[in-house]
C-alpha cells in the first residue's frame, strides 16, 4: 500500500509543479485585473496612476502599489488623489493586503466596513478624509494593526470597547473628529502603543481612566482639548518612554505632579488652559525638555530656580497664572531660550540682565508646533 503511495506520487509531482506555476500565475493575473477593477471603481482621476495603463509593465511597478517578495500586491497607497467615491467593496479581494493608504482624499461616507474583511491588516490609514459616523463595533476583525489612523475626519459617537483587543497597536490616532460619546478604559489594554493621540474631540467629560496606566510604551500622549477633568494622575510621570505630553485646554485641576518634572525623556510638557493651582514642583531633573507651557492656569509660589537647568529649552510660557516672586537668574543664561512668556502673574523685582544675550528672543507669540505623524512600524 505504502509503496504504491510513493510511487503514485513519484509520478505525480512533476506533474504537479506546473500546475502550481500556472496557479500563481493565474493568481497574479486575478490580482491585475482587480487592481483595475479598483482603478475604475474608486473613479480615480486619469491624471493619476498613469504608469498603470501600459499593459507590460507587471503590477508590482504600478504607482501606489506594493508587493510581498513572493509577488503579491501587499500595500494599496492612494495619497492625496481627490478620490470622492466609497471604498469598493471587493478592496480585500486582494487577499494579502497588510497596508490601505488612503490619506488625504475626499471619501465619504461611513467607516468602509469592506476593509474589515483584510484579515491581514497591519496599516490603515484613512486619515483627512469626509468619513461620517461610528468606529464600527468589530474594529478588531482586524486583529493585526499596528497603526490605525483615523485622524482629521468626522466620525462621531462612541470610541468602541472592541478597540482595546487591536493588541499589537503602535500608534492609535483619533485627533481632530467630532467625537461626542465616551472613549473606553479598554485603550489601556493596548500594551504596545507608543502614539496616543486623541485630541480635539468633543468627548462626554470624563477623568483620565487609571487602565491607561498599563500603556508604559507611550511616547506621545496627546490629549488636547477633549474635556478632561479631574487631576493629572500620579503615574503619567512613570512612563519612561515619553518625549511628549499634551493636556492642554481641559479641566484638570489639582497639583502637576511633582515626577512629571523628572521624566528623563521629556521634551514637551503642554498643561496649558486648565485649572492646575499649587505651585510647581521644586525638583528638576527633566534635563531633555525643550518646551514647557503652563500658561493660563491658577499655580502661585515662584518660578522654580531649576528651571535653569534645561539646558534645551527654547520654550517656557507660564503666563496667565498667580505667580509671584522674582525670575530666577539662571533663565537668563538658557542657550536656546527663544521664546519666554511670563506676563499676567505677580511677578517681581528685575528681570534677568542676561536675559536674550545668551539665546536670540523672537516675540512674545505662542508658538504652535506643526506636528508631523511620522510612522514606524
Ligand atoms: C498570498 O500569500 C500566500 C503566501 O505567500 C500565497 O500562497 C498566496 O498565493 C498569496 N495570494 C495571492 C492572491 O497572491
Ligand atoms: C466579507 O467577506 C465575506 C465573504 O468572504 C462576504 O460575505 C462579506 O460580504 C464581506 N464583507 C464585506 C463588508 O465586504
Ligand atoms: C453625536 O454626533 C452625531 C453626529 O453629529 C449626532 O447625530 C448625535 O446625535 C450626537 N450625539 C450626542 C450624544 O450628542
Ligand atoms: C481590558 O480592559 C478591561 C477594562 O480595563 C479589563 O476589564 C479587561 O480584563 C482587559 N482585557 C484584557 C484582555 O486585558
Ligand atoms: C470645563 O467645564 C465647564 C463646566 O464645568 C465647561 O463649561 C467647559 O466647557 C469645560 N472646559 C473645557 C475646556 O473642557
Ligand atoms: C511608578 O513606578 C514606581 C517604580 O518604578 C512604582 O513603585 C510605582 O508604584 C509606580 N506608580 C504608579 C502610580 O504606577
Ligand atoms: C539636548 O540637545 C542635544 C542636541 O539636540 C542632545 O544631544 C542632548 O542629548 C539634549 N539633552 C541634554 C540633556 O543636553
Ligand atoms: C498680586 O499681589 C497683590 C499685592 O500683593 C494682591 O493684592 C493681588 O491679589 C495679587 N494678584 C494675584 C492675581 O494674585
Amino acid at each position: 500500500m505504502i509503496s504504491k503511495q510513493v510511487i503514485s506520487l513519484i509520478f505525480i509531482l512533476p506533474l504537479l509543479i506546473p500546475v502550481v506555476n500556472s496557479l500563481e500565475i493565474q493568481e497574479e493575473n486575478e490580482e491585475r485585473s482587480i487592481l483595475l477593477k479598483l482603478k475604475k471603481e474608486f473613479g480615480i482621476d486619469p491624471s493619476f496612476l498613469k504608469s498603470w495603463s501600459s499593459d507590460t509593465s507587471h503590477h508590482c511597478n504600478w504607482e501606489g502599489i506594493q508587493c510581498d517578495a513572493a509577488g503579491s500586491v501587499s500595500g494599496i497607497l492612494f495619497r492625496f488623489m481627490n478620490i470622492k467615491e466609497r471604498v469598493p467593496g471587493f478592496i480585500c479581494d486582494l487577499k494579502n493586503l497588510t497596508e490601505i493608504d488612503l490619506i488625504g482624499n475626499l471619501i465619504p461616507g461611513k467607516f468602509p466596513l469592506p476593509i474589515l474583511n483584510c484579515s491581514k491588516l497591519q496599516f490603515l490609514d484613512l486619515s483627512i478624509n469626509q468619513f461620517v459616523g461610528k468606529i464600527p463595533n468589530d474594529i478588531d476583525r482586524l486583529l493585526n494593526l499596528r497603526v490605525l489612523n483615523l485622524g482629521y475626519n468626522q466620525f462621531s459617537g462612541d470610541i468602541p470597547s472592541s478597540i482595546g483587543n487591536l493588541q499589537f497597536l503602535r500608534i492609535l490616532s483619533l485627533l481632530t473628529n467630532r467625537f461626542n460619546g465616551s472613549f473606553p478604559p479598554e485603550i489601556g489594554n493596548l500594551s504596545n502603543l507608543e502614539f496616543l493621540g486623541m485630541a480635539y474631540n468633543k468627548f462626554l467629560p470624563s477623568k483620565i481612566p487609571d487602565e491607561f496606566s498599563k500603556m508604559t510604551k507611550v511616547r506621545n500622549f496627546w490629549m488636547q482639548e477633549i474635556n478632561l477633568f479631574g487631576k493629572i494622575p500620579y503615574w503619567i510621570g512613570n512612563f519612561s518612554n515619553m518625549d511628549r505630553l499634551s493636556l492642554s485646554t481641559n479641566n484638570l485641576s489639582g497639583k502637576i505632579p511633582e515626577n512629571l518634572f523628572l521624566m528623563k525623556n521629556l521634551k514637551i510638557m503642554d498643561l496649558y488652559e486648565n485649572k492646575l493651582s499649587g505651585e510647581i514642583p521644586r525638583e528638576i531633573e527633566c534635563l531633555n525638555m525643550e518646551g514647557i507651557d503652563l500658561s493660563t492656569n491658577e499655580l502661585t509660589g515662584s518660578i522654580p530656580e531649576g528651571i535653569g537647568k534645561l539646558r534645551n529649552l527654547t520654550r517656557l510660557a507660564m503666563d496667565r497664572n498667580r505667580l509671584t516672586g522674582e525670575i530666577p537668574t539662571s533663565i537668563g543664561l538658557l542657550p536656546l531660550l527663544t521664546n519666554i512668556q511670563l506676563f499676567t502673574n505677580n511677578l517681581s523685582g528685575e528681570l534677568p540682565k542676561e536675559l536674550g544675550l545668551h539665546s536670540k528672543l523672537e516675540g512674545s507669540y505662542r508658538k504652535y508646533l506643526q506636528i508631523v505623524l511620522v510612522y514606524q512600524i
